[in-house]
């Protein structure tokens, strides 16, 4: 008995749902089932992946109902999702034309998406004249910086580089010059660096720090104090750490010495802050102070009353109001933490080094949260994955700040509400601006 193929019989209920747009209602998701045929779910070696992957395509093309069409681009994006390039589909081209053509902004940036995928040098083409367009929408030339960054385009590092006197995608083209290896990106990004906002600082620390090439340049740079040491943060000072490279090793020895302070110093940190964090020291504290110390210093990752990322748990809820306990946590981080949270650090196989949380895996690809990024690399790229005891949250944080700095931010910590921001220069808006 041979029983007819999943992806067929998904392409044959997806045949019918296109023909009638009214037939949404049958009961699978029609996402799920583009996925079954493009993941080509009986195995890519299955009857006839390409000729299913081509009927998909046509009938994405010929969707008539615009929910029916993001569906199912959406699910055939997901199934490819851990996959940067493959051949194009014959289908392509023509299914493309159309696509361009779609009433709806969202199909048509799906469909770039997926033509990406597919290597359609048209694709190519389009997002980096969007990408490097000052008359284009804002969002429109980071969407298209992030979609080229994701695909690791050849071409990609020159237009970046050409972006850094740009402000107004200076941040993602930061971001973006850690997708792909490129002679130039170090010695550019410290030449620029003077001129960039304390975000976009962090933006490029993080991805001079991404490779062991760039991470001697930034490490060179710091020894010659062109990039003031405070200015690196923790996060970035361990991915420094997390190098096997020797010359990397060999460089952060030198120019950092010992990462890591011993659990002795950690204990005597404590036992000192808590001396001088007494109650009348905070009741003599700089809320509004603090909170832009917590905005450069933390926001990036936590949550707190209104404002703030998402790497860390939110801690609006937390037992802020517990001066120990946040002595603890912030001062020895990895002291009790959460499988979720631990860093692994990973190396692509072009030579990129992630150190991040895991936030989604399957068989295709694996999802990094690194300090600064959302990476999702391929499974077939990840050439080591070293899992660490360490939590994601940097140790030596108060370390860098001075002794008002510390209570105005534990005052502003444990305190009852949302301060507002003082009217200072210095102050980043709340959330880091990301
Ligand atoms: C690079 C991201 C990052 C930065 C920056 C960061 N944290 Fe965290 N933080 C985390 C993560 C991840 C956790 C959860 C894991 C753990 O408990 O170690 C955490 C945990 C905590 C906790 C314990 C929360 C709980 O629910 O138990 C506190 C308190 C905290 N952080 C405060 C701070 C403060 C204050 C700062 C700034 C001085 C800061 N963090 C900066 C990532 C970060």
């Amino acid at each position: 008995m041979t029983r007819p193929s999943r992806s067929l019989t998904a392409l044959a209920i997806l045949a019918g749902l296109s023909a009638r747009p009214d037939g949404a209602s049958a009961a699978p998701r029609p996402g799920d089932l583009a996925q079954t045929v493009a993941a080509g779910e009986d195995g890519l070696e299955g009857p006839q992946p390409e000729a299913d992957l081509n009927a998909l395509i046509r009938l994405i093309a010929d969707a008539r109902d615009p929910g029916l069409r993001r569906d199912l681009l959406v699910g055939t994006l997901e199934s490819l999702g851990g996959r940067r390039r493959m051949p194009m589909p014959s289908a392509w081209p023509s299914a493309a034309a159309k696509l361009a053509d779609a009433p709806d902004a969202e199909a048509r940036d799906l469909a770039t998406r997926l033509a990406l995928v597919f290597g359609d040098p048209d694709a190519f083409r389009h997002l980096r004249s969007v990408a490097a367009d000052p008359a284009a929408p804002r969002a429109d030339r980071v969407g298209a910086i992030e979609a080229l960054a994701r695909s690791r385009d050849d071409g990609l590092a020159p237009v970046l580089l050409g972006l850094l006197a740009d402000p107004a995608v200076r941040a993602p083209a930061l971001r973006g010059l850690a997708a792909t290896d490129h002679e130039a990106t170090p010695a550019s990004i410290l030449r620029a660096y003077p001129t960039l906002t304390p975000d976009e600082r962090a933006d490029a620390i993080g991805t001079l720090a991404a490779r062991p090439g760039y991470a001697l340049a930034l490490i060179d740079a710091v020894g010659r104090g062109e990039v003031p040491r405070g200015e690196v943060p923790a996060a970035a000072i361990r991915a420094l750490a997390g190098h096997t490279d020797s010359r990397v090793k060999e460089a952060m020895a030198k120019v950092w010495g010992a990462v890591r302070p011993s659990p002795a110093e950690k204990g005597d940190a404590i036992a000192r802050l808590r001396r001088e964090l007494t109650p009348e020291a905070l009741a003599r504290a700089d809320r509004a102070h603090g909170r832009s110390v917590f905005a450069r210093t933390c926001a990036s990752c936590h949550k707190l009353f209104d404002a703030g990322g998402n790497v860390g748990p939110e801690l609006t809820g937390a037992q802020r109001t517990n001066v120990d306990y946040l002595l603890a946590n912030v001062v020895d981080p990895s002291a009790i933490v959460g499988n979720e949270y631990r860093v692994t650090v990973f190396e692509t196989a072009d030579g990129r080094v992630l150190s991040g949380i895991v936030r989604r895996e399957d068989e295709r690809s694996v999802t990094i949260q690194t300090a600064t990024d959302l990476v999702q690399v391929p499974r077939s790229e990840v050439e080591a994955r070293r899992p660490t005891a360490e939590s994601m949250m940097p140790e030596g944080l108060l370390g860098t700040l001075g002794k008002d700095e510390v209570r105005d931010l534990v005052a502003y910590l444990a305190g009852p509400g949302q301060v507002p921001l003082p009217a200072r220069a210095d102050a980043r808006a709340p959330g880091g601006g990301r």
